[in-house]
């Protein structure tokens, strides 16, 4: 049975791969559309985690890109679940480029996803409750909280 509350830490979600030479664009960097999948998939490692069932993505409304990725590059994808509705999960993703040659990581780009629970019939389905745990988790909530009210109609 579906639990009432899961803390924030359960459904936190890491991909990490090599930027292959299938993966680049013409610029010989990681193509942004390839960027983009991978933050999906990121995310809907959180969502679906936290729903403990499937998870649609609904929006990606933002996906700042700070700086390029050569090919040959590792590349990590960090997805939290950051806040909730009732059905619907909001989910910020950074991203971490490792330059293998050195070793140096640096966050190349941020992004927010909103992903919704959905039941067998495809309808969308009621997630459980998300608790932070930590001051660094609370903070994280209160900003995602305030960004879902700043974007509600008046
Ligand atoms: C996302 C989807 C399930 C929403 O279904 P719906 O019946 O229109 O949903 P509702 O209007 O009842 O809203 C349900 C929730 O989704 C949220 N939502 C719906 N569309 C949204 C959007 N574009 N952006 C953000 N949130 C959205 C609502 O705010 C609501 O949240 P809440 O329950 O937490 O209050 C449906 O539109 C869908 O299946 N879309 C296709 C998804 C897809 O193909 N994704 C890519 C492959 S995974």
């Amino acid at each position: 049975m579906l639990p009432d509350s899961r803390p924030m830490s359960h459904s936190v979600g890491t991909i990490t791969t090599f930027v292959m030479p299938h993966m680049q664009n013409v610029l010989g960097d990681l193509f942004g559309g390839e960027l983009m999948a991978l933050v999906d998939q990121a995310a809907a490692v959180a969502a679906i985690r936290h729903a403990g069932g499937p998870a649609v993505t609904a929006s990606i409304d933002r996906v700042d890109f700070r700086e390029r990725i050569p090919v040959g590059s590792l590349v990590s994808c960090e997805a939290a679940v950051d806040f909730v509705g009732n059905t619907s999960m909001d989910i910020s993703v950074e991203v971490y480029a490792e330059w293998v040659s050195t070793g140096e990581r640096r966050l190349t780009h941020t992004a927010h996803v909103v992903f919704v629970a959905i039941d067998e019939t495809g309808k969308p389905t009621r997630v459980p409750r998300l608790v932070p745990n930590t001051d660094e988790e609370r903070a994280r909530y209160t900003r995602a909280e305030a960004q879902r009210l700043s974007k509600r109609p008046a």
